[in-house]
C-alpha cells in the first residue's frame, strides 16, 4: 500500500531532474517533424498514431496576486481511446534559456510542485485530454516562457506558452546618481522598490507604449539597454531608428549603470497625506504608520499611477527618500506636457506630503 506512492514519488523526481531532451531519449524512433508552416507542433508517429500538444499561441496575460491558467492540451490522431496513462511536466524557460526549471510533474491525479511553485501549482484536467498548469497568487517573476511536456511510453511532445504580467516599467536610479549599479545591486533595488528587474519583453512593451530613457540600465537577463522613442545625438545618434538600443551582456559585478524596473498591479491602494507644514522623512514614515499603512514604495506609485489612475500635483516622499508626484492628467503647474511620474530626487532637506501603501 505504501509502495505505491514512493514510486510514484521516485519517478515523479526522476522527471524533474532529468534535462530536457526532446529528440533523443535512449531508444531510436521514427521521427517526422510535421510540415505546418507555423511550425509550432512537434508530432511523433507510434502504433500509427501520433501524439500532439497544443498551448495557447497568444500570450496569456495575468497579474501579481492573481490566479491563472496556462491552458495545454494534447490529443491521438487516431484517437487511441480514453485509457493511457501519461506523464505531464511542465517546466519553465529561463531568460537566458540556458537551464529550465522544474514547475510540476504529474502522473494520474498525483503530483508535485518544485521550488518557489510549492504549494501554488496545479493541473487543472476539465476535459479528458487536458494538461493545463493552474498557477495561484502569481508573483512578479512568475513572468515568463512555461513547457507543458506530455510523455506517453516513449513519446514525449511538448509546446510553450508565454505568460505576460500587465506591468510597468520604470528606470531607477540610486541617491548617488547615474550608472552607480552593477547587476547585483539593479536587482536589489527594484526589490526594495517592490519590483523586480524588467525583462526584455516588458521592455519593448513600454517602449512601445510611450517610454524613452536616455540612460542604459539593467535588464533581467543580464543584458544592458534603453529605449528610444525620439532619435537624438546623445542617445544612440539622430540616424538611428527609433528603438531599443542594446549594450549587449556586460560584466555582472564590474559594469554599472542604472536598472529597469518591472511592477504589477497593486493588491492594495496608494494615498496621499500632507500636514499644513509638510513632513521630514521620518515623520513622513511615521504619519502612514499612523494611517494604518506604511510609506509607498517607488514601483507601487507607478502601479497606482498606471493602474489606478491616480493624480496628484503634489509632491511626497517615497520609502527610498526620494520625492515624486503622478499625473494623469498634466496641467499648468504640475510639470511637463505628458502624463507621467514626475521626480525630485532625493532631497537631503526639505517638507512634504508622502505617499502611503495600504494592503486591501
Ligand atoms: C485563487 O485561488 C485560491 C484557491 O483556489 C482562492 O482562495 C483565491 O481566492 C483565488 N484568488 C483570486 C484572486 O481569485
Amino acid at each position: 500500500m505504501l509502495l505505491l506512492p514512493l514510486l510514484l514519488k521516485a519517478t515523479l523526481l526522476r522527471l524533474a531532474s532529468g534535462s530536457y531532451h526532446p529528440f533523443y531519449n535512449g531508444f531510436y524512433y521514427n521521427h517526422i517533424m510535421n510540415d505546418n508552416d507555423d511550425g509550432q507542433d512537434k508530432v511523433d508517429y507510434f502504433n500509427g498514431a501520433r501524439l500532439v500538444v497544443e498551448t495557447s499561441r497568444d500570450p496569456v496575460y495575468s497579474y501579481n496576486g492573481a490566479n491563472v491558467t496556462l491552458p495545454c492540451h494534447y490529443r491521438y490522431e487516431p484517437d487511441l481511446g480514453p485509457k493511457r496513462k501519461i506523464r505531464i511536466k511542465w517546466s519553465k524557460l529561463r531568460d537566458d534559456f540556458t537551464k529550465e526549471q522544474d514547475v510540476l510533474v504529474a502522473i494520474g491525479k498525483t503530483y508535485m510542485a518544485f521550488g518557489d511553485f510549492k504549494g501554488r501549482a496545479h493541473i487543472h484536467q476539465a476535459s479528458r485530454h487536458e494538461a493545463s498548469l493552474v498557477i495561484t497568487d502569481v508573483r512578479l517573476k512568475d513572468d515568463g516562457k512555461y513547457r507543458c511536456e506530455v510523455i506517453d511510453g516513449l513519446e514525449d511532445e511538448n509546446d510553450v506558452v508565454d505568460l505576460r504580467l500587465k506591468g510597468i516599467v520604470f528606470p531607477y536610479q540610486p541617491p548617488r546618481g547615474q550608472y552607480r549599479l552593477n547587476f547585483h545591486e539593479a536587482e536589489h533595488v527594484c526589490q526594495d522598490q517592490g519590483a523586480i528587474l524588467a525583462n526584455f519583453n516588458q521592455l519593448f512593451q513600454a517602449w512601445s507604449e510611450g517610454l524613452d530613457w536616455c540612460n542604459a540600465g539593467w535588464l533581467a537577463d543580464g543584458t544592458v539597454q534603453y529605449p528610444i522613442r525620439l532619435p537624438r545625438k546623445p542617445c544612440g545618434g539622430v540616424h538611428l531608428a527609433p528603438g531599443i538600443r542594446s549594450y549587449g551582456p556586460r560584466h555582472r559585478h564590474l559594469h554599472r549603470f542604472d536598472a529597469f524596473c518591472f511592477s504589477s498591479a497593486l493588491k492594495g491602494e496608494v494615498f496621499y497625506l500632507d500636514r499644513p507644514a509638510g513632513m521630514t522623512l521620518e515623520e513622513a514614515k511615521q504619519s502612514c504608520q499612523d494611517a494604518g499603512a506604511e510609506i509607498a514604495r517607488v514601483g507601487q506609485l507607478y502601479s497606482a499611477w498606471k493602474f489606478l489612475r491616480l493624480d496628484r500635483c503634489s509632491a511626497g516622499w517615497l520609502a527610498d527618500g526620494s520625492v515624486r508626484y503622478p499625473i494623469v492628467t498634466p496641467r499648468a503647474n504640475c510639470g511637463p506636457a505628458e502624463p507621467g511620474v514626475r521626480s525630485f530626487g532625493f532631497p537631503s532637506k526639505g517638507r512634504f506630503g508622502v505617499f502611503c501603501y495600504r494592503e486591501r
